[in-house]
């Protein structure tokens, strides 16, 4: 067995050895290139405090950035015996460079280092789900365009109520991802704050400048207190997770209604034939199957916070290897969540509905309410009105007139779908990605 950063005279019991590091160098190929940008920044800041000389860190940065490239290619690998990602990093340094290999961990700890992996993993991450939600929204307001003049029956509990119609149920879930943006870019600006420099969790007695490396990584600003630093782990997840679990409860609830609406009891909707899936013993089966899958996962993923509480619930300040298990839970979360969004935008986008819904007397009664508008608009009082309609209902001789005058904004003849695809915008353009981006590219030397 390789020797661990931390092994001194005596090696660890192999049993102990496999219980600590579980599934987490599965999990750590997940941060490597986040692991190496970081290390970059850093080693940048010991040169500029006199740490290294100028040719140590042309040389580790050289070699950093060919680890980045191997990286890039999805062919890093955490080999046998090895700890961790930030273990493997330094054994490629060191394998390489020799002693200067061994300069880079000045001032730092695995605890920072995992840290700004993490950030760094998120606010990509997080830029990812951005554009793909992005294109769901997109996706979802073409649909309500495209059917805005299609009406449908709008329910309550269940029961026939009001017109509705295609544009607004596609234009609904534009906007509640929207806002659901929003909320992921709270956490995002929480995410966004630089933790490299707090160490083990109280800072170094090197003059570490943390200011610099918050501006090498493109940093909003830094988790100040080093203490705090080190507390932001699991509850940086926590929020993030919470964002995603918004996402995800739009996807599951949008799932929902087109698993119910593509039923034949319903028949609003179709799916064509190559996105369903079939029975192995009804022939006539066409599925929605993504859309339970959907469904599922992104219930999982509305666990997620729960999860992380549960797993960091009560530990006090400090770090504890508690952390290490959120990783697990955590990181292949976002996997699943940008494939659903994927998924739902392909299906949203080839869905289509029936046109001729309303001419099913079965719906006739979701117009006693025009009904009853119309009567008031003439001078009958809102209340009699009210009362004329419902005992024609009663009485089986209700006959609606189908035609729907809705004008006020955001409702049926109004959608404000510019509106809010502008909102779209003005959120999108709020997460300032590109200066992630600027700062990433300086740091490969690719700017
Ligand atoms: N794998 C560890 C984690 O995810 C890295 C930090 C290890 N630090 C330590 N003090 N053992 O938390």
């Amino acid at each position: 067995m390789a020797q661990k950063l931390w092994e001194k005279n005596v090696q660890v019991n192999a049993d102990i050895d496999r219980f600590t590091v579980g599934k987490d160098r599965e999990m750590d190929l997940y941060l490597a290139p986040y692991d190496i940008l970081g290390s970059i920044a850093h080693i940048t800041m010991l040169e500029s405090i006199g740490l290294l000389t100028k040719n140590e860190l042309d040389i580790l940065t050289g070699e950093l950035r060919n680890i980045y490239t191997i990286a890039e290619k999805g062919e890093f690998i955490i080999e046998d015996g090895i700890e961790d990602v930030h273990s493997q990093v330094e054994l490629m340094l060191t394998r390489k460079l020799g002693d200067i290999g061994k300069k880079i961990h000045s001032g730092r700890s695995r605890n920072d280092q995992v840290l700004v992996d993490l950030k760094l993993f998120i606010r990509s991450e997080i830029k990812t789900l951005v554009e793909l939600s992005d294109n769901l929204i997109n996706a979802l307001i073409r649909q309500s365009d495209t059917y805005k003049n299609i009406l449908m029956p709008g329910y309550t509990h269940l029961q026939v109520a009001m017109p509705s119609s295609f544009g607004l149920w596609f234009g609904a879930y534009a906007e509640s991802l929207v806002d659901d943006l929003t909320v992921m870019q709270a956490a995002y600006r929480i995410c966004n704050r630089n933790p490299l420099g707090s160490a083990a969790g109280y800072g170094s007695s090197f003059p570490l400048n943390r200011t610099m490396t918050t501006r090498l990584l493109g940093f909003d600003s830094m988790d100040y207190n080093v203490v705090y630093a080190q507390m932001g782990r699991g509850k940086t997840e926590r929020i993030v997770a919470s964002a995603m679990g918004s996402i995800a409860a739009t996807l599951s609830k949008l799932a929902f209604d087109a698993c119910l609406f593509n039923s034949q009891n319903f028949g609003f909707i179709k799916l064509p034939d190559e996105y369903t899936t079939g029975s192995s013993i009804m022939p006539h089966k066409k599925n929605p199957d993504v859309f339970e899958l959907t469904r599922a996962k992104c219930n999982k993923i509305q666990a997620l916070p729960y999860q992380i509480t549960l797993i960091s619930n009560n530990l006090p300040s400090g770090y504890f290897r508690d952390l290490q298990i959120i990783k697990e839970v955590f990181l292949p979360a976002f996997d699943e969540l940008k494939e659903c969004l994927r998924m739902v935008t392909e299906m949203m986008s080839h869905m289509t509905v029936n046109t001729h819904i309303l001419d099913d007397d079965k719906y006739k009664l979701i117009f006693s309410v025009e009904e009853v508008n119309r009567l008031t608009l003439s001078g009958v009082p809102f209340r009699d009105a009210y009362k004329q309609v419902g005992l024609s209902i009663e009485a089986g001789t209700f006959e609606p007139d189908k035609h729907v005058q809705h004008t006020h904004e955001g409702s049926i003849g109004n959608l404000c779908n510019d509106r809010i695809s502008l909102l779209k915008q003005q959120v999108i353009d709020g997460f300032d990605f590109n200066k992630i981006e600027t700062a990433e590219a300086a740091l490969l030397g690719k700017s």
